[in-house]
């Protein structure tokens, strides 16, 4: 049963195998969770070598479309794809057809002439990635989809906390800024969650969405609550995700002075997480971003080995399950 949550099945026709694709953190359970991280802290170790690439997913093709920016996503994708010696082709919205009109449906049946075996979609539109899944024999990665989920970003998260403090379960995680806008807050919110960890989210009240602690984190205005937390997890100012004219602070100074991460604001033996980008001086403090307790750079290394493992995955596991880390001895 948690093969077939574990990355969700599409069964489009009768006669065809079921896909399976990574859309939502919520499609995973435990077992899944820890065979990725595993499979990453492999590939992880693979990287160490001399000769960084392996011939695993030679023959496949990676389709990354992206309709938003970005560049920690698109480029792990991409090295990803390209270690495990897939072919890939990345694909922004600026610069394709999409500039001449062309719809995400449209584009999704063009890309699917090629068969392509995954295609990873960043949108900001949250469903995109189903409706892609529905139009293309791929299996389909969520890079993103409006505030809705950011499923890898979860899971090399957890990966960094796991490799920081050695174990997930019992962690306290404060996740700081405009939760409201975040993907990324869900995603880690209900991640954290699957792994027995705790979440509590800290922001402006108008950037606390109603009804979020049902999700299974706590939620408060309080930064003082960051205190007990093991892990501080900042997010920015999602400003692209908000109207013309609409404020949720009454200015940056304010929100900066009021919840940004200082170094005042932290106690020993916290660490400090952000997804990227960051901005200095506003949700976080240079000084912050900077210091020893930043995992922002681990962060992105363990997202290459995290993606790394996530098209692994969808690629190799057949209808038997892998039910254990890949031996990189075998793949080799
Ligand atoms: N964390 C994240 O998604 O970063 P990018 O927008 O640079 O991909």
């Amino acid at each position: 049963m948690a093969e077939i949550r574990a990355i969700s099945d599409d069964v489009r026709t009768s006669t065809e195998p079921p896909k399976r694709h990574l859309i939502s953190i919520e499609d995973l359970d435990r077992e899944i969770i820890e065979r990725l991280l595993a499979t990453a802290r492999n590939f992880a170790r693979s990287l160490e070598r001399e000769m960084k690439k392996l011939p695993t997913l030679r023959g496949r093709t990676v389709v990354n479309l992206f309709f938003e920016s970005s560049t920690r996503t698109a480029s792990s994708f991409e090295l990803a794809a390209k270690r495990l010696s897939a072919d890939v082709m990345t694909i922004r919205a600026v610069g394709s057809s999409v500039d001449k009109g062309e719809s995400l449906k449209d584009t999704a049946h063009t890309l699917n002439a090629y068969q392509p075996d995954v295609i990873v979609i960043r949108h900001f539109q949250i469903g995109a990635p189903r409706l892609v899944a529905e139009a293309t024999g791929a299996h389909i990665v969520n890079a993103g989809d409006g505030k809705h989920q950011h499923p890898t970003q979860a899971l090399l998260d957890l990966y960094t906390m796991q490799e920081a403090f050695g174990h997930l379960a019992g962690l306290q995680v404060a996740i700081v800024g405009d939760i409201l806008h975040s993907r990324v807050a869900r995603s880690l919110v209900q991640a954290l969650r699957i792994v027995d960890a705790q979440a509590t989210c800290i922001g402006p009240p108008a950037l606390l969405p109603r009804g979020f602690g049902q999700i299974g984190c706590e939620v408060t205005s309080d930064i003082t609550q960051i205190e007990s937390a093991d892990v501080v997890y900042v997010l920015r100012m999602q400003s692209e995700r908000m109207a013309a004219g609409e404020n949720f602070v009454p200015s940056l100074r304010e929100y900066s002075a009021r919840w940004g991460i200082t170094p005042e604001r932290l106690r020993p033996g916290q660490v400090v997480m952000h997804p990227g980008p960051i901005n200095r001086g506003v949700e976080i403090d240079a000084r912050v971003a900077d210091s020893p307790d930043s995992l922002i750079e681990m962060q992105v290394r363990s997202g290459l080995v995290v993606r790394m493992a996530v098209l692994y995955d969808l690629l190799t596991k057949g209808p038997v399950s892998l039910a254990r880390p890949v031996d990189l001895n075998e793949v080799a």
